[in-house]
């Protein structure tokens, strides 16, 4: 279809990784594949599509440019460079909340007297934040909210928080559906107050439904 021709949209996927030291980092159960599918589905509607992963196992979708990353930070600054140049974001990577203080520059080692390792973390930048404080009326920007409880409260705080046009939110505290599973359910909370939520279905499904209402919000601005 052509519902997003002439559109450029960036679309972020994958759990950040925070470095500990050169062989050690933290990170999440995202799998990537809700971002990936969002980057298919934008390519397939005609969108000129920027995929900004973490490292996944996944292949790269075909007829989309891939800029890898790894950290929070340089998530950020991938995104927030492009932003200018799109019409439009949908955040799905699952970003660290926390990142080490300091990254050791060497290997951290055991020693006879460190029963204990003391980790400092302090917290990431909130990209969507920042994207909120620089975004042009008329981009669109999708952020996703993975809930263990609450999900729709906490999803409209997001929403309104972060001042997104679309959120999907997702409850992660059910087995079957959500981070590393084929299969998502989702409530999409729109900026005017309705929802929408959608079957236990395909990531694939997921993400034409999350694309064609990109396209609805885009008419509409
Ligand atoms: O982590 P949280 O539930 O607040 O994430 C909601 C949305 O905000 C997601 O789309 C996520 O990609 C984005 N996010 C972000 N920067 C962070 C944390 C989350 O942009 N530091």
């Amino acid at each position: 279809t052509t519902a997003l021709s002439g559109k450029h949209l960036l679309v972020t996927a994958g759990g950040t990784r925070e470095r500990l030291d050169p062989v050690r980092f933290l990170t999440n159960d995202s799998s990537g594949k809700m971002g990936y599918a969002v980057a298919t589905a934008a390519q397939q509607a005609g969108a000129d599509v920027t995929l900004i992963t973490a490292p996944t196992k996944l292949p790269v979708p075909s007829g989309v440019t891939v800029v890898p990353i790894e950290s929070t930070q340089e998530l950020a600054d991938a995104v927030l460079t492009r932003l200018p140049a799109a019409d439009g974001l949908v955040m799905a990577a699952a970003v660290a909340d926390f990142q080490p203080v300091t990254a050791a520059d060497q290997k951290i080692k055991k020693t006879t007297d460190n029963d204990e390792l003391v980790l400092r973390l302090k917290k990431t930048p909130d990209i969507l934040q920042a994207v909120a404080a620089n975004k042009r009326p008329d981009q669109v920007v999708v952020g996703f909210a993975a809930e263990t409880q609450n999900l729709l409260e906490n999803g409209r705080q997001k929403l309104t928080k972060k001042h997104l046009d679309l959120l999907a939110a997702n409850d992660v505290s059910r087995a079957d559906i959500g981070f590393n599973g084929d299969n998502n359910q989702v409530t999409f909370l729109f900026a005017d107050g309705h929802s929408d939520q959608t079957p236990v279905t395909s990531k694939r499904a997921i993400a034409t439904t999350l694309i064609s209402h990109v396209a609805e919000i885009f008419n509409q601005k």
